[in-house]
């Protein structure tokens, strides 16, 4: 069974994701970490994300691997564990670029799909999950929640981690991302016509783990 949930930076879908994956038993399949961990080794090469040719061929040169772990799943860069690395806004915001790119989304894409199909039970999250990548999923979700919301709760993340970020940054760029996600041409932010849509502004997380807990349990 496959289940997906998108929605913007912040929304809320990557700790209910792994929360149900772990409830269920199922893979975790963080697709968001595959874009930010070439845009991890495109900043590290010193290549420009809007020259798409030398994004191409790094990617076309790319390992990269998602392993479950206690905590969800770490990301192998080349071999390389890029698990904390990759968490910065800066690097957000270079995955946003390059995922303009349609090439570039067919091969993660590809390897996201793979990667769903071997596990069979898994909990995809990310922006294009239930429209692209596994248009049939058996049950989709979309989540929201304003962007000031959205900000609060990325901040509090990043200050519990140590990193020292102002608030009002982090609601420019997450407001920066959501521009570039939803206003690209290929696969666009927005829910499947299928999904069910879960506002999380003002829910605690146990909450809406509960609710697409019960969601998932009506539909099986
Ligand atoms: O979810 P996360 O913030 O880690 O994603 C980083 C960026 O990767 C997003 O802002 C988005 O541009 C891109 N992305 C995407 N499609 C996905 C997952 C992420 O375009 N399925």
């Amino acid at each position: 069974m496959i289940i997906t949930i998108d929605g913007p930076a912040g929304s809320g879908k990557s700790t209910i994701a792994k929360m149900i994956a772990k409830e269920l038993g199922f893979t975790y399949i963080d697709t968001g970490a595959m874009y930010r961990a070439v845009a991890l080794k495109i900043k590290r090469k010193g290549i420009d994300p809007d020259d798409i040719r030398s994004v191409l061929k790094t990617l076309k040169e790319t390992d990269i691997d998602l392993r479950p772990s206690e905590n969800g799943v770490r990301v192998l860069l080349d071999g390389e564990d890029v698990s904390d690395l990759i968490r910065t806004e800066e690097i957000g915001k270079i995955a946003s670029k390059i995922a303009r790119y349609p090439e570039v989304r067919k091969i993660l894409v590809q390897m996201q799909r793979s990667l769903g199909e071997k596990a069979k039970n898994a909990v995809l999250e990310g922006r294009d999950t239930g429209t692209v990548i596994f248009p049939d999923a058996e049950i989709k979700f979309f989540f929201t929640a304003s962007p000031e919301v959205r900000a609060e709760r990325r901040y509090k993340e990043l200050k519990e981690k140590g990193i020292n970020v102002s608030y009002v940054d982090i609601l420019k760029e997450i407001k920066e991302r959501d521009f570039l996600d939803e206003t690209r041409k290929d696969s666009p932010l927005k829910p499947a016509d299928d999904a069910i849509v879960i506002d999380t502004t003002g829910k605690s997380l146990s909450q809406v783990f509960q609710e697409v807990l019960q969601i998932i349990k009506e539909k099986t």
